[in-house]
């Protein structure tokens, strides 16, 4: 079984320039684990560090009991796959993928065997004797990927290997990517600032600005549960909207300028006095032709064939996203007066600063 990898307080510093100050971690044991976030947060830096081509300033990474922090990139044992395939363009498709094991001076059947093998795999068997010219992007990355698991490798790394693909490949080879990473079960390390495609792949995911794993969770605790209002923004579509806290005669009340609702998933340990942000996903909004609800108008709609979109103006001026089902009598017109509900066991409510999710069942791996 492979190792899991452990980032205990490790810390990155260009210069004077610290990009990763303390960050603990573990990825399990076979656990595809991606790093998803916004240009610039750190996740090819946090990468390279475990691939051995960044120092590491602080704390320590380890693959299973064995710190790595000083062993040579050469010596980690790890497979690696990048956006730009670097795949040798004189070499056949065997002759990449067998390179690596020459090196290693494997012997000549066990390569060509364990060629074969890891080719079926990825399902490009039939493309052997193919230079990488002659192949599209998909089949390229196809052999980057053989190329790198054929060694076996201790851990697998891959920096944003689809963003060179178009739309429709980049999902065939995700789903690619995940079934082939689950057949051979090696621990595995994914970046990517696509937050569909790390839905998508995930077992877990660790979400990262400025440096720092803001939440690290399933595809849907993250997703539904976001642990601050960073995460709830980045991850899909949030409506922020300022909202008032109260708690009177043993209930939790939430309220939207004049609508008010009881919430009945708030925290009990910490006051709900005051002012939070209630985050609202486009789909947890329910539209009505009369009161109660927040009040609005709608300024625009835009059909998509499976949903409608609106988008409505609030008494504030503020102006929030909604999608309901597209459905042949149930167009709202524009200009159209409506009145918004939300479904209270669905949205999520944070401090003022944004910091914390303030309903219950927020499962976040960050600060273990
Ligand atoms: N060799 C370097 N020297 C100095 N600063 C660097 C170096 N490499 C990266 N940085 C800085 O470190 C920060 C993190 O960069 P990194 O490449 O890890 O971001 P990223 O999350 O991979 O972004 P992207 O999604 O754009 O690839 C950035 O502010 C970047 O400018
Ligand atoms: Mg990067």
């Amino acid at each position: 079984m492979s190792n899991p990898i452990t980032f205990q307080n490790t810390v990155k510093k260009y210069g004077e320039n610290t990009v990763i100050s303390n960050l603990s971690l573990q990825v399990k044991s076979g656990e595809f684990f991606t790093l998803l976030g916004p240009s610039g947060c750190g996740k090819t830096t946090l990468l390279r560090m475990v691939a051995g081509f960044n120092s590491i300033e602080g704390g320590e990474i380890r693959f299973g009991d064995r710190v790595i922090n000083a062993i040579p990139p050469e010596k980690r044992n790890i497979g690696m796959v990048f956006q730009n395939y670097a795949i040798f363009p004189h070499m056949t498709v065997e002759g990449n993928v067998a390179f690596g094991l020459k090196n290693r001076k494997v012997p000549k059947e066990e390569i060509s065997r364990r060629v074969d093998e890891i080719l079926k795999k990825v399902h490009i068997d039939n493309l052997r004797d193919r230079l990488p010219q002659n192949m599209s992007g998909g089949q390229q990355q196809r052999v980057a990927l053989a190329r790198a698991i054929v060694i076996e490798p201790d851990v697998l790394l891959m920096d944003e290997p689809l963003s060179n693909l178009d739309a429709k490949l980049r999902v065939e080879m995700r789903d690619a990517i995940r079934e082939i990473q689950h057949t051979v079960g090696i621990t595995t390390i994914y970046v990517t600032h696509d937050q569909e495609e790390a839905l998508a792949i995930s077992d877990r995911i660790g979400v990262m600005y400025k440096g720092v794993l803001q939440h690290v969770g399933t595809p849907r605790d993250i997703y539904l549960r976001p642990a601050n209002q960073f995460v709830a923004g980045f991850i899909g579509k949030s409506n922020f909207l300022p909202v008032t806290g109260s708690e009177e005669g043993g209930k939790k009340l939430l309220r939207f300028g004049e609508y008010t609702m009881e919430m009945q998933n708030i925290v009990d340990d910490a006051p709900f006095n005051g002012k939070f942000i209630a985050a609202v996903r486009p789909e947890e909004f329910e539209i009505h032709a009369s009161a109660p609800g927040i009040k609005g108008v709608v300024h625009d709609c835009v059909f998509l064939g499976l949903t409608m979109h609106y988008f409505i103006e609030l008494a504030d001026g503020m102006q929030v996203e909604t999608i309901a089902p597209a459905e042949i009598e149930n167009e709202i017109k524009k200009g159209s007066t409506v009145y918004l509900t939300v479904k209270p066991n669905r949205i999520n409510v944070y401090t003022d600063d944004g910091e914390r999710n303030m309903v219950c069942g927020v499962k976040n791996d960050a600060y273990q």
